[in-house]
């Protein structure tokens, strides 16, 4: 795999290019005061309140809560991976992407993998042309031919997906000639221990995976069955290519590319499991199926449906084998689930998948389906309360427990409340008492209680109390980064322990090496993490006072301020222990120290 995207080049690339720039080339801005402005492109509005701040380098809606990056918005508006928006705003500027490998960046090593790389995605093109050639001329292709014509399949949609035919025998080889070792890594041959070569396809019909931008990257194979002989009969159905340097199964959605080439607003996708699902599912006109590819739906499927859709619902067989897909995919879109995004679950009759279904209810009937699919919530509940008596307390209490962990894992404040009322409700139980219960921070900033974080910020705050200092402390650096330099130490701080101390000192630290980077190129440090939606909402904040000075004072204030509450509180614990005669000879010198201060 190649090297991940070095850090000080993400840095540069957000500090150099201009989100102004970037945005105004695709949503028209205009000058509003300090900032620029434009109706969001992320949700209908009449009025803007979409702003851009070129001082920062940020964009972000006051109504819908989009904000981040220039990386951010051409992930969000042109719908790109990460890299791809890495490598989109560098061709912008004329830079090449850095690439670091173990943590060093060798530009050779870099270069042949890069080339390597193309190199394979212009293999698996000519692969995928030579299929679809064999589809058409192969002496032995009519089988698959009849075969598709038997499922419904017009010769329309069999273009659209490109759909192939891997002939029977070695050809691979032949037909795409010099290039052995390269055909063995992109897994379009097999090399056994004899060294002979085998093509891993054979006599099937061939299924391409394009990426996001539409390069082939790997193949299905499905077995074509009424033809005896070339294929063992205990040979599997279906054949895919293995993970190799472009093709990974846990990113990739089949269909994804031919969903975003028919439709240009996407307002929702359906995911389901199988190639020839998202198949006859286009072939009725239903042209926004995705399915993954024969594994669970990861988080990293989830985010990139969400990247294009507000809405994906799943759709799974009836069975025990779907049910436990839905929840597995349930899992994975939980933890990182924003208000703005709905899931929803269709279970299938049994026996049937979208395939069969939508062959009988035709395009209608199918989407009265998918409306009537179940809401995320009632799913989790329904799955949730199996096997528990519903109306007693006792039932009620095991409820909560089961439905904890997983409310404690969710980022997105809105979503979290929303489930506790439908709990509040099946377990008669007050709402505020549930949030106390399962320690959720309720109202507009989300705690900072779920997994790694090293920061947390207490769960009592609330819109009236003024902000913490520390919050100050962090929300005077993203308005103004190179106030970090107005600290001569932070030694002083790291004894601190008070939520989000962690997260300050973090920002100190980075600004201490890198003192010109922008609140965009700070907040990419925390892309993806929940502390990086906390310090996405804290970098919105404009102070009332908006010059320099002001700024300053409050910063070191809330820094001061700090420092003496950490003081007099350490006082006080000392006194306590004095009293009670249990000084260590140290902590009287401290103690010492302490009151000679004031
Ligand atoms: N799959 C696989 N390997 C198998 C069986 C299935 O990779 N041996 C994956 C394929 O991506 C397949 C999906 O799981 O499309 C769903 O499998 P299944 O429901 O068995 O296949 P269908 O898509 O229904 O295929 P068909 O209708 O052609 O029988
Ligand atoms: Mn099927």
């Amino acid at each position: 795999m190649a090297g991940r995207i070095a850090r000080s080049f993400i840095d540069d690339l957000v500090s150099r290019v201009d989100i102004v720039e970037v945005i105004d080339a695709r949503v028209p801005l205009k000058k509003a005061g300090r900032e620029y402005e434009a109706c969001c492109p992320f949700h209908n509005e009449k009025t803007p309140s979409f702003k851009v701040n070129q001082q920062k380098q940020f964009y972000h809606c006051f109504g819908c809560k989009a904000g981040g990056s220039a990386i951010t918005f051409l992930m969000e508006y042109d719908h790109l991976e990460f890299v791809e928006a890495i490598e989109e705003l560098a061709k912008h500027i004329g830079v090449e992407v850095e690439y670091e490998e173990g943590g060093r960046s060798d530009p050779e090593q870099q270069r042949l993998q890069k080339e390597a790389k193309t190199n394979l995605y212009d293999l698996l093109g000519q692969c995928d042309r030579y299929y679809r050639q064999q589809l058409r001329q192969h002496p032995r292709a009519s089988g698959a031919v009849d075969y598709l014509k038997n499922r419904g399949l017009s010769g329309e949609i069999a273009a659209r997906y490109n759909i192939g035919y891997a002939p029977p025998g070695t050809n691979i080889e032949q037909a795409i000639p010099g290039q052995t070792e390269q055909l063995i890594i992109s897994g379009m041959l097999i090399r056994k221990d004899d060294g002979k070569t085998f093509d891993r396809f054979w006599h099937r019909i061939m299924f391409p995976i394009r990426d996001s931008r539409g390069r082939v990257i790997g193949f299905g194979g499905r077995i074509i069955p009424e033809q005896n002989g070339e294929n063992s009969p205990s040979a599997a159905k279906y054949l895919n290519s293995p993970e190799t340097p472009i093709f990974h199964k846990g990113r990739e959605l089949y269909g994804l590319y031919e969903v975003r080439k028919a439709l240009r607003d996407i307002p929702r996708l359906l995911v389901v499991e199988g190639y020839m699902d998202v198949i006859a599912l286009a072939q009725q006109d239903i042209n926004y199926a995705v399915a993954s590819l024969g594994t669970a739906c990861t988080t990293e499927h989830v985010q990139k449906l969400f990247r294009l859709a507000s809405e994906v619902v799943f759709c799974f067989d009836g069975d025990r084998a779907g049910h436990e897909a839905a929840w597995r995919a349930l899992e994975n879109s939980l933890p990182g689930l924003q208000g703005t995004q709905q899931i929803r679950f269709l279970f299938l009759p049994d026996g049937e998948d979208p395939d069969s279904m939508v062959r009988k209810t035709g395009k209608q009937g199918f989407e009265e389906l998918i409306d009537k699919a179940q809401s995320l919530s009632q799913y989790f509940f329904d799955h949730l309360r199996e096997g528990i008596s519903r109306h007693d307390l006792e039932g009620h209490r095991t409820l909560i427990d089961k439905t904890k962990p997983y409310l404690q894992k969710m980022s997105d404040a809105a979503y979290k409340t929303l489930l506790i009322k439908d709990l509040a409700s099946y377990t008669q139980r007050d709402e505020r008492d549930l949030h106390g219960l399962i320690g959720s921070g309720q109202g507009p900033e989300p705690a900072f209680n779920s997994s790694p974080p090293r920061v947390s910020f207490s769960s009592s705050n609330n819109q009236q109390l003024p902000p913490s200092l520390v919050r100050t402390a962090l929300r005077c650096l993203l308005f103004h980064p190179p106030l970090a330099s107005e600290l001569k130490e932070t030694e002083s701080l790291s004894q601190i322990d008070q939520p989000g101390m962690g997260l300050l000192l973090d920002l100190l630290d980075i600004l201490k090496t890198n003192p010109t980077l922008t609140t965009a190129a700070l907040l990419e440090r925390w892309r993806g993490t929940i502390e990086g939606q906390h310090l996405a909402k804290l970098a919105t904040w404009q102070p009332t006072l908006n010059d320099p000075e002001s700024l300053q004072q409050e910063f070191l204030g809330a820094i001061e301020r700090l420092q003496a509450q950490h003081l007099s509180a350490r006082t006080d614990t000392l006194l306590a222990k004095a009293n009670q005669g249990v000084l260590s000879p140290e902590e009287k010198t401290e103690l010492q120290t302490l009151l000679s201060r004031t």
